[in-house]
C-alpha cells in the first residue's frame, strides 16, 4: 500500500517538535519509506517548513481548538500545523492541501477526527486575515522564534533583530567552494552553466560560487572528482583570516565535518591536524578529505584537554570553530530553534572558554588563533574573547573588517542575511613574539 506522505510527515514533525528528534534523523528514518523522489522532496519541504514555522502555527492551532491536541494526539496536532504550512508557506493549492490533509487522518488511523481537521482548516481559510494579524502582533509568533531568542536578539542587536529573524525564515542560496587544487573558479562556473545551473562568482569571496536554489549537489558536474564542496560564504572567510603560507603547522580544533579544514588545505601546503571529539563526526572529515583529494592528520580527542593528544610541537595557526548555539544558521537548520534552550547558552560558554584557554598555550609566539562561532549571541562571541584577552597578557586582538557585517567590540559579526550569508562571528588573536 502506498505510504501517505502527509501522514508520515505529521508523525515525523511531532517527533521533531515535541520529542527533540533532529530533522536530519527524522528524514533518515522516515524518507526511505517513500519510493518516489517527489514524495521524498515533499516530505523534506513539509518537515523543514513545519519545523521553521512550528512556533507560529502551533500557537494558531491552539486558538482554533476547544481542547488542545498537542499531547493527547501529537500526530493530529502536527498534521493540523502542516495543513496551515501548506496553505500559508508552501502555497499549495487550497483544495489539494485541505483534501489531502483530511485524508491523512485516515492513514493515521483517526478517521473520527477527519471532520475536526476539515473544520479547523476551513475556518482558517475563512478567517485567515484576522488570525494572521493576531499572530503577527507578537515577535515570537510573527517570526516563529522562541521568545527567549527573540528577546536575546532584541537585546544584542536592537537595530537588526527584525531583519535577522526575517533572514532566518528566508530561502538561503546554495553556495559552493571551488577546490583550488582541482579546478579554476571560472571553468567550474562554465561547467555548471553548461549543465543548466545559474552559477555565478561570489562578489568578494575568492573561492565561492552562488546558485540561487538548492539542488542535489551529488549530481552536479565535478562532485565525484572533488572539484567543489558545499559551504556557505560566511564560513569561507575563515581561510582568509587564517593568513596561511606553505609549511605552517595548523590545528583545526573542532573540525567535523571538515568544511574549514578542507578549505585551509586547498589554500596552502600546510601541515594540518584536524581534531574532533566525536568519532562518528570525524568519519565525515575523513570522507570529505578523500573526496576532495586532501590530506591531514585526523585526531579524535578533546580540544579542552590537549595532554591526551598534543605532541608538544607548537602550532603557527589555530582555528577554533567552537561548539555553539547555532543561532546564526537557523535558515539552514530550521529545527535548531525548537531544540535550543536559553539554559544551553551558559553550558556552551563553559565549553568555549575551556577550549580557548586550553589551546592558547599551544600557539607559537607570533602565531594566530582564529575564534569562530555560528552564533549571533554576544555571550558566545565577544564575551568569550574579552575574558580570554583579560586573562592572557600575551594575547592581542587583530583588527580587521569584512565587506559585510559589523564590527563587534572585539572581532566581527556577520548577521544572517548580511550579504545573503549565514550568521557567523570571527575574532583573530595574535600571540606576542
Ligand atoms: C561548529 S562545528 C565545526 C564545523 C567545522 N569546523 C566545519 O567547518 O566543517 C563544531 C565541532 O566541534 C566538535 N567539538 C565539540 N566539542 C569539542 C571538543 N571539546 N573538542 C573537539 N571537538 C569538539 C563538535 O563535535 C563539532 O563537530
Amino acid at each position: 500500500m502506498k505510504v501517505d506522505t502527509r501522514a508520515l510527515a505529521a508523525r515525523a514533525l511531532a517527533e521533531i517538535a515535541l520529542r527533540g528528534v533532529s530533522l536530519r534523523d527524522a528524514m533518515e528514518r522516515h524518507a526511505p519509506r517513500l519510493g518516489d523522489p517527489r514524495d521524498r522532496a515533499l516530505l523534506m519541504a513539509l518537515l523543514s517548513e513545519g519545523s521553521r514555522w512550528w512556533l507560529r502555527f502551533d500557537a494558531a492551532i491552539d486558538g482554533l481548538l476547544e481542547k488542545p491536541l498537542r499531547h493527547k494526539d501529537p500526530a493530529i496536532h502536527a498534521l493540523l500545523v502542516l495543513g496551515l504550512v501548506q496553505l500559508e508557506i508552501l502555497q499549495l493549492q487550497d483544495y489539494a492541501a485541505v483534501a489531502a490533509t483530511v485524508e491523512a487522518t485516515r492513514s493515521l488511523k483517526r478517521p473520527q477526527l477527519a471532520g475536526l481537521v476539515n473544520a479547523v482548516l476551513r475556518r482558517w481559510q475563512r478567517e485567515r486575515e484576522t488570525l494572521n494579524a493576531r499572530l503577527d502582533a507578537r515577535p515570537q509568533t510573527r517570526h516563529a522564534h522562541p521568545a527567549w531568542l527573540a528577546d536575546a536578539l532584541a537585546r544584542d542587536w536592537p537595530q537588526q533583530a527584525e531583519a535577522v529573524m526575517l533572514a532566518d525564515n528566508g530561502e538561503p542560496p546554495l553556495m559552493l567552494r571551488v577546490n583550488r587544487q582541482r579546478s579554476e573558479r571560472q571553468s567550474m562556473i562554465e561547467r555548471l552553466q553548461a549543465a543548466g545551473h545559474a552559477a555565478s562568482a561570489h562578489p568578494w569571496l575568492a573561492d565561492a560560487l552562488v546558485l540561487p536554489h538548492s539542488t542535489d549537489v551529488t549530481r552536479l558536474p565535478g562532485f565525484e572528482d572533488g572539484a567543489f564542496a558545499v559551504q556557505d560564504g560566511a564560513a569561507q572567510v575563515a581561510a582568509d583570516l587564517a593568513d596561511l603560507s606553505d609549511g605552517l603547522r595548523v590545528l583545526d580544533a573542532c573540525a567535523a565535518p571538515g568544511g574549514k579544514a578542507c578549505h585551509l588545505l586547498e589554500r596552502a601546503a600546510i601541515d594540518l591536524t584536524a581534531l574532533e571529539v566525536d568519532a562518528g563526526r570525524a568519519e565525515r572529515i575523513r570522507q570529505n578529505l578523500m573526496r576532495l583529494r586532501l590530506d591531514a592528520k585526523l585526531v579524535i580527542g578533546d580540544a579542552g584537554t590537549p595532554a591526551g593528544w598534543w605532541k608538544r610541537q607548537p602550532f603557527d595557526r589555530i582555528l577554533i570553530d567552537a561548539p555553539c548555539s547555532a543561532s546564526g544558521v537557523l535558515r539552514r537548520r530550521p529545527d535548531v530553534r525548537l531544540h535550543r534552550r536559553e539554559s544551553d547558552i551558559a553550558a556552551m560558554q563553559v565549553q568555549q572558554h575551556r577550549i580557548l584557554s586550553a589551546l592558547w598555550p599551544l600557539l607559537a609566539p607570533g602565531g594566530r588563533l582564529v575564534y569562530i562561532t555560528c552564533s549571533v549571541l554576544r555571550a558566545e562571541n565577544e564575551a568569550i574573547v574579552k575574558a580570554m584577552l583579560a586573562a592572557h597578557t600575551d594575547a592581542q586582538a587583530v583588527e580587521f573588517g569584512l565587506p559585510v557585517g559589523q564590527a563587534a567590540s572585539v572581532g566581527w559579526q556577520i548577521l544572517p542575511g548580511d550579504g545573503d550569508l549565514d550568521g557567523m562571528y570571527y575574532a583573530v588573536l595574535r600571540k606576542q613574539s
